[in-house]
């Protein structure tokens, strides 16, 4: 079997595992045939990709760490908030974890945007009890550990869907409502005696960085405890290899890169090389790419080939990417997701951190200008720079909104009045306009009073007062 994600499958392929609904119902099952129907359907359900039979990789077995029986449980209890059944499912995952013995994490997501907090919370136990076994960790302790990452999330229950599944951009205050999970999470379990210490810490602090920069308190790396950093690795390390409604998923090679470069930042480092060992680069049944320009399918990953693969290729043939005759292949990046680009990069530390910095677009069609506030925002603020009213527009059809837009009036074809008469219509004025000009004429003033803009500042300006005057609309903005 092999991995294809959803953009590159093609009716008549056949399913090489069941797909399953968010009550745990089999939606499609394997050996059903895709049609054209099917997969718009599964796209619209926020599937990423499915596995499929062919010939080729008919000997290619990609085995989940869990049986999905158990799966479904564990997913069903989150979901009714059932936190004895939690408990239960944890001891029977510890079981089947330690049966198994060594556990490679080769299944890639099989799960829709409805499901995600439960199957996330379901993946995250079964990482941090993989983890756990690799530190050596006795049976109850994982039992113990495996319990606090099925609770985790538990207080994103009580978050409305709107911000959980937003595609957009958090606005600060739905950041901030997001934030408060952990504490939530923390609050149904507080006071269970039957819960211990440990569990309750390691729900309450999975969210905080060994620098301190966490929440919801902020405690440093020696604070912590083992459970509450390997649940953080695991969930992070989840988000990023899940398809969600505002990003397409991380290849694992590009998730443990990134866990790799937050060590000692983010994560616990011992913690992050122990999931390395536990999570292949390169999983089973996915297509991989060669600078010679040939692809094929992973077939084998296990120790020795963690970094160089044994690939199936498209002519049937078998290439150990390990031997010496073919070290000078190199593997391209996963497809999917080619490059990562600045906004990506930014993107992927403010879902890291839990806070975002606010977005400013600035208009002027005068370089200096743009410059000027570029550098006396760019530490507190995200800064886009734009050169006109049109670009503006454009900008603002394709990209989440901003928190604010810093307008100039004075601009050629079309001035920032007009520009903003558009902005306003089109955004329903949810986003605040503050005009930069070093026009005062009491026409101008006027024509912008009766737009009823968030403010007004004159040329030449002290960066102070920009920024207090900012600072200003984004609150009084956020209460509204
Ligand atoms: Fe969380």
């Amino acid at each position: 079997m092999r991995y294809v994600s959803l953009t590159d499958a093609q009716p008549g392929m056949q399913l090489a595992k069941d797909l399953y609904d968010v009550n745990g119902r089999t939606l499609v099952g394997s050996h059903i045939m895709l049609t054209a129907n099917y997969i718009d359907k599964l796209i619209e359900y926020g599937f990423a990709g499915v596995y499929i039979v062919d010939d080729l990789t008919e000997d290619i077995e990609v085995e989940d760490a869990i049986s999905p029986q158990l799966r479904t449980e564990g997913m069903e209890k989150i979901r009714s908030g059932d936190i004895d059944g939690c408990k239960e499912v944890a001891e029977k995952l510890v079981e089947e974890i330690l049966s198994r013995g060594k556990i490679s994490l080769d299944m890639l997501d099989l799960r829709s945007y409805d499901d995600y907090t439960y199957a996330h919370s379901v993946n995250v136990a079964v990482i941090s009890g993989v983890l756990g076994m690799g530190f050596g960790l006795g049976e109850k302790e994982m039992a113990q550990l495996v319990m606090a990452a099925m609770l985790h999330d538990l207080g994103k229950l009580s978050i409305p869907p709107e911000i959980l599944n937003k595609p957009g951009r958090l606005t600060q205050k739905e950041y901030h409502r997001m934030q408060e999970h952990p504490v939530i999470s923390y609050e149904l379990i507080k006071d269970r005696f039957d819960i211990s210490a440990q569990v309750k810490v390691a729900v309450l602090f999975h969210h905080e960085n060994v620098d301190g920069s966490g929440y919801p308190n902020g405690i440093m790396g020696e604070e912590q405890t083992l459970f509450t950093k390997i649940i953080h690795v695991a969930d992070v390390y989840d988000a990023l290899v899940s398809k969600r409604p505002y990003k397409e998923p991380y290849a694992p090679c590009e998730a443990a890169e990134y866990l790799m470069g937050g060590c000692g930042i983010l994560f616990e480092r011992e913690v992050v090389t122990m999931l390395l060992q536990a999570v292949p680069l390169y999983p089973k049944g996915t297509e991989l790419c060669l600078s010679d320009g040939r692809c094929g399918i992973v077939k084998e990953n296990a120790d020795v080939h963690n970094l160089r693969p044994v690939l199936r290729m498209m002519d049937g043939s078998t290439l150990d990417l390990s031997s010496r005759e073919n070290l000078a292949l190199a593997i391209l990046p996963p497809g999917g997701k080619q490059e990562v680009s600045i906004n990506d990069e930014e993107e992927r530390r403010e879902m890291m951190h839990g806070y975002r910095k606010q977005q400013i677009i600035v208009v002027d069609d005068m370089k200096t200008n743009l410059q000027m506030l570029y550098d006396i925002l760019k530490d507190d603020y995200k800064v886009t720079l734009l050169k006109s009213g049109e670009q503006l527009l454009r900008y603002l059809e394709c990209n989440p909104r901003p928190d604010l837009i810093l307008l100039d009036i004075d601009m050629p074809q079309m001035n920032g009045i007009e520009a903003a008469e558009k902005v306003i219509e089109m955004t329903e004025k949810t986003v605040p306009i503050l005009f930069v000009s070093a026009l005062c004429d009491s026409k101008t003033v006027m024509a912008c009073r009766e737009l009823d803009v968030a403010g007004y500042i004159v040329r030449p300006y002290q960066p102070v007062y920009i920024r207090e005057e900012i600072q200003r609309v984004l609150s009084r903005w956020e209460v509204s």
